[in-house]
């Protein structure tokens, strides 16, 4: 089996920090979204994976590695020039996938428990495609699948007002070839897209056999801030501490806290699960739980809580900062701390708070 794993995509609601780069590269735990499901697909044992890439392709390119040996992986790129759909990017991929099984793995997707237990599943029984679904309690976001209990999937609807069930699709399907032909023929959706959904269900209504597995794993299209921002949360929950960085008598470092090389703790108490990135400087500071600071970040003389701070951002006498999402380079400056501040920041922001 190849896998597909789509990077390209708009990112709308990831504005302003998909204005400067892709949502696929900003970090969970300050590592790339993206690199958690390239190794979920190497540890599913596939190596051979096509990797679509829209309008930040070198920088992916430049993350990742070319070949992808750094995953253990052999990755083949494929330039989507506009985000079209996904079924779009799977027909962009038809020399790639030739005949062929494949996953199709959705780049901005966190799933915890991986896909090998699914890989494994489509493997020893075939089907024309295989959804893994969830139950969520807002399905008219996803696409939606209504489902017997024998697991056949009856219909798929991209996110429909009324859904029928509460089934979601999340953004990993193994497919065979069949597939391509529905791709074939289908039409661009109302918001001008090639819908995976509609590929599906055309396979549903040329009576092919498709089968939708429920998973309970933790699982988050990291679409939105506020989804970076919990599944930030969830993978600092299952942090090992290490520091690599100086911490000075003058500092507390309590719970499990990674500390990058190069990174100075100084005057400062840190509770974690918090990890620092290397070359960060933290002084008379509060770092609370569930933050993750980029490398070469500056914190001085403020608290934060449940953030994330991507490489070069600083802060500074900003008082109390929470569930926050400051870009890279940004800086954040104030005189006094009286007030917590909420703030969502693009790369190269600056900002200064009054009380
Ligand atoms: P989405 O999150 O559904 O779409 P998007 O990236 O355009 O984001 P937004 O809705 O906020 O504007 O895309 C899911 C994944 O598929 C994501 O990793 C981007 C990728 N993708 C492509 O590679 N090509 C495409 O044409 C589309 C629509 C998405």
């Amino acid at each position: 089996m190849k896998a597909l794993v789509l990077a390209g995509g708009t990112g709308s609601r990831l504005r302003p920090f998909t204005h400067s780069g892709t949502k696929q590269l900003l970090p969970i735990a300050n590592k790339p979204v993206l690199f958690y499901g390239l190794e979920s697909i190497a540890a599913a044992g596939i190596t051979e994976v096509g990797l679509v890439v829209g309008d930040y392709a070198d920088d992916i390119r430049r993350a990742v590695g070319a070949g992808g040996c750094a995953f253990g992986l052999d990755i083949t790129y494929i330039s989507q020039s506009r985000p079209l759909g996904l079924a779009h990017a799977v027909s962009l991929a038809r020399d790639f996938l030739g005949d062929d099984d494949f996953l199709v793995y959705l780049g901005d997707n966190y799933l915890e428990d991986g896909v090998r237990d699914f890989v494994a599943h489509a493997t020893l029984h075939p089907a024309a495609a295989r959804l893994l679904v969830t139950s969520v309690p807002d399905p008219s976001a996803f696409g939606v699948a209504e489902v017997e209990t024998t697991g056949r999937v009856t219909r798929v609807e991209e996110k429909p007002a009324c859904p029928r069930s509460d089934l979601a699709l999340i953004g990993v399907y193994a497919f065979s070839p069949a597939l391509h032909e529905a791709v074939r023929a289908i039409r661009p959706s109302a918001r001008g897209e090639l819908e995976i959904t509609h590929a599906i269900q055309w396979l549903i209504a040329d009576g092919q056999d498709v089968r939708a597995e429920t998973t309970s794993s933790v699982w988050r299209d990291t679409g939105s801030v506020d989804d970076m921002l919990e599944v930030n949360r969830h993978v600092l929950d299952g942090l090992r501490g290490r520091l690599d960085g100086k911490v000075d008598p003058d500092s507390v470092v309590v719970g499990r806290v990674v500390l990058g090389e190069g990174a100075v703790v100084r005057g400062s108490r840190i509770i974690g699960p918090v990890v620092i990135g290397p070359g960060s400087v933290i002084s008379n500071a509060f770092i609370g739980p569930y933050t993750s600071i980029g490398a070469a970040c500056r914190v001085h003389d403020s608290s934060i809580e449940t953030s994330v701070l991507l490489d070069r951002a600083a802060v500074e006498c900003a008082g109390r900062i929470e569930r926050s999402f400051i870009g890279r380079d940004a800086v954040v400056s104030a005189p006094r701390f009286p007030y917590a501040h909420r703030l969502v920041l693009g790369d190269h922001s600056k900002v200064q708070l009054h009380p």
